[in-house]
């Protein structure tokens, strides 16, 4: 009984998945949406080749959203409010949107198939983000799995940012991946430099662009990337700021630091770095130089796994328990994180027990 049971539910199943299979294919081949419309923000209008995603479309026209993850539904980043034509709201969606959203009608454009005409609205900036080209100029080994690239633009030749935005490179495909992808890197250079960029990126093991950057990408070759996203910047206050970091998050704090320190600003800053072993420190010496050059600025490195018998003398163990030592007035303090998820859950729960407001807490986790 039990044997017959199981033997009709594995046929159903097959027979489930070779329906949805075929469905699948005669989507790919087959299915001819014509040319579809994309009304933007009631202005612009494109006329388009339906059966590629809103967010592949929009790119080929030159409308660059944010797409950390390149496409696959797992950065909630390509945000846009469709008005109509998008279909129903799928499950890959909703993780990423709120009730508040899904009611505005907000959906993720790499989810969306574009079948028919659509209405679509965008914040106005996103049409100032352009695609450049270009050249690696330098690469420099910064620890055993950080590098730093500099990226001197050709095409257009110059670019605006703020001190903490990021660029989307595109790995072309390799021996190990046929497709391009594309992946989010902060920017780690001052915005003063507007012809090359430079950015710092950690290896993530059998990572599709960090196996490319790492083990292909040449000094003297080109490389494109979208920019510049995202909001973590720095607030236009006097106000105290602590900035926390970890691994390649040193990036976008590297660029605010020497952005603020060109500005000539007087803000009371500390920035704790988290580290496991000293082989994991970088650019110690420059943070080094900044305590000289800015008005009040302190640099700690903190080693949460200090090895046996080196010669440390500085912090050790986790970031927080050091908070009461360096927050002076927390009302007034700004605190600007970057890093893992983790290490950002971990170090927002410090400083609201240390008293810092929720709304003075800025981040980017990755
Ligand atoms: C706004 C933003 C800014 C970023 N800035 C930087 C930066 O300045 N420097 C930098 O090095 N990275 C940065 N990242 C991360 C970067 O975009 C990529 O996610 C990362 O380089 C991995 O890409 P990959 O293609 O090599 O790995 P993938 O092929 O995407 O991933 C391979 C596998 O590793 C896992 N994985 C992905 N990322 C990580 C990770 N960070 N740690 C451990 N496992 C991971 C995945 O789950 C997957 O299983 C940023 C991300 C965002 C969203
Ligand atoms: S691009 Fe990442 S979720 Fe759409």
């Amino acid at each position: 009984m039990i044997i017959t049971i199981a033997n009709t539910v594995i046929i159903v199943s097959g027979i489930s998945g070779f329906l949805a299979f075929l469905l699948v294919l005669a989507e790919k081949f087959f299915a001819n949406y014509g040319e579809c419309k994309i009304d933007i923000n009631g202005k612009k209008e494109l006329v388009i080749e339906g059966g590629s995603s809103l967010l592949a479309s929009l790119n080929e026209n030159k409308i660059f959203l944010a797409s950390a993850c390149g496409g696959r539904g797992s950065c909630g980043f390509c945000k846009c409010t469709v008005k109509s034509g998008g279909g129903p709201l799928l499950p890959t969606e909703k993780p990423f949107l709120n009730s508040q959203e899904i009611n505005k009608g907000v959906r993720l454009a790499c989810q969306i198939k574009v079948k028919e005409d659509l209405q679509i609205e965008i914040p106005e900036e996103i049409f100032n983000i352009r695609k450049f080209k270009a050249e690696v100029s330098q690469i420099r080994n910064f620890t055993y799995d950080i590098k730093e690239l500099t990226l001197k633009l050709i095409e257009p030749n110059e670019i605006d940012f703020k001190a903490g935005q990021y660029v989307q490179l595109e790995a072309p495909p390799y021996e190990k991946s046929k497709h391009s992808v594309t992946r989010a890197y902060s920017i780690a250079s001052s915005p003063l430099h507007k012809d090359y960029i430079q950015l710092i990126i950690r290896r993530v093991p059998d990572g599709i662009c960090t196996t490319y950057i790492f083990d292909y990408l040449q000094q003297g070759d080109n490389i494109n990337f979208t920019g510049p996203f995202g909001d973590f910047i720095i607030r236009d206050t006097q106000s105290d700021m602590l900035f926390v970091a970890g691994g390649s998050g040193k990036a976008p704090i590297k660029s605010m630091l020497e952005y603020l320190q060109n500005q000539g600003s007087k803000r009371r800053m500390i920035y704790m770095f988290g580290a496991r072993t000293k082989d994991d420190l970088y650019l110690t010496e420059e943070f080094r130089e900044l305590e000289e050059k800015l008005a009040d600025f302190t640099y700690v490195p903190v080693l949460s796994k200090p090895k046996e018998g080196t010669d440390w003398q500085g912090k050790t163990g986790y970031i927080p328990p050091y908070f009461p030592e360096y927050i002076k007035d927390p009302q007034n303090t700004e605190a600007y994180l970057c890093g893992s998820p983790g290490m950002i859950a971990a170090v927002k729960k410090g400083l609201l027990e240390n008293g810092v407001s929720e709304d003075k807490i800025y981040y980017d986790s990755f």
